[in-house]
């Protein structure tokens, strides 16, 4: 089977959660695309959900396969948000963002009481850092915030080379929100939970990829199968 295939598998079994009367959290990226597509059939047959998109794009796509929608100001309660990432860890610790939606990604999981992670199996690693980790910044402020990037990288075990993300016509890359993107290419992140604090407290960071503590549940597909693991709830 293609990857294409096993994502579409892994966002099928993520599906078989979803009850009637659920307010979901809608992920974005090439593997929530399959589970926003196979939940609109559902919505046509006849199940009733909410959901909250954590994109322009993932809006797009639920409006047209009629997902009813709301935001976190109707509904600052959520049930389950499913969405994929870019890297999983052991502890369900996450790398996310390369599709740029990382901001309300974070906000609408942390929102919800569950967050399922729906990945074809290549995003299992035993350590995150291989994939670079998209931190969202302030256009304002850029150079130094860079710096600051680069010396807190540096304390925490990973130093790393910064790119800024590249959009349209040789601009930056901008987010929904309004913000620009700076990948870092660290190899390897001894301590995630502590870089995730550290970085928040850059001024001119925004958010950062890096999800502690927000998963409860990872579908991984492989050409073998599906394999389910999960962290209990209560957090
Ligand atoms: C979007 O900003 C990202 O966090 C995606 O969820 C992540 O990059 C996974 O995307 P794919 O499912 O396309 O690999």
């Amino acid at each position: 089977m293609d990857l294409e295939g096993l994502k579409r598998q892994a966002a099928a079994r993520a599906l078989e959660d979803v009850r009637d009367g659920m307010r979901l959290g809608l992920g974005t990226g090439s593997t929530a695309r399959h589970f926003v597509d196979l939940l609109g059939e559902r919505v046509r047959a006849g199940l009733n959900v909410v959901g909250v998109p954590t994109s322009e794009a993932t809006r797009a796509q639920a409006e047209q396969c009629g997902i009813a929608l709301t935001t976190l100001d109707e509904t600052p309660q959520l049930d389950l948000t499913v969405d994929g990432a870019d890297e999983i860890d052991p502890a369900l610790n996450l790398i996310k963002g390369a599709g740029g939606a990382l901001l309300r990604e974070k906000i609408v999981a942390a929102a919800s009481s569950r967050m399922t992670v729906i990945a074809d199996t290549t995003k299992w690693v035993d350590t995150l850092g291989r994939f670079p980790l998209s931190i969202e910044v302030m256009p304002f402020g850029l150079g130094a915030t860079r710096a600051a990037l680069r010396r807190t990288l540096e304390e925490h075990g990973c130093p790393a080379d910064l790119t800024l993300r590249a959009g349209a016509g040789g601009l930056a890359f901008v987010t929904d929100g309004g913000h620009w993107i700076v990948d870092a290419k660290c190899q390897q992140i001894p301590d995630a939970g502590r870089l995730a604090v550290a970085l928040n407290g850059i001024p001119g960071v925004v958010e950062h990829g890096l999800f502690i503590g927000l998963a409860t549940k990872v579908i991984l597909a492989d050409p073998a199968g599906v394999r389910v693991i999960e962290r209990p709830v209560g957090r």
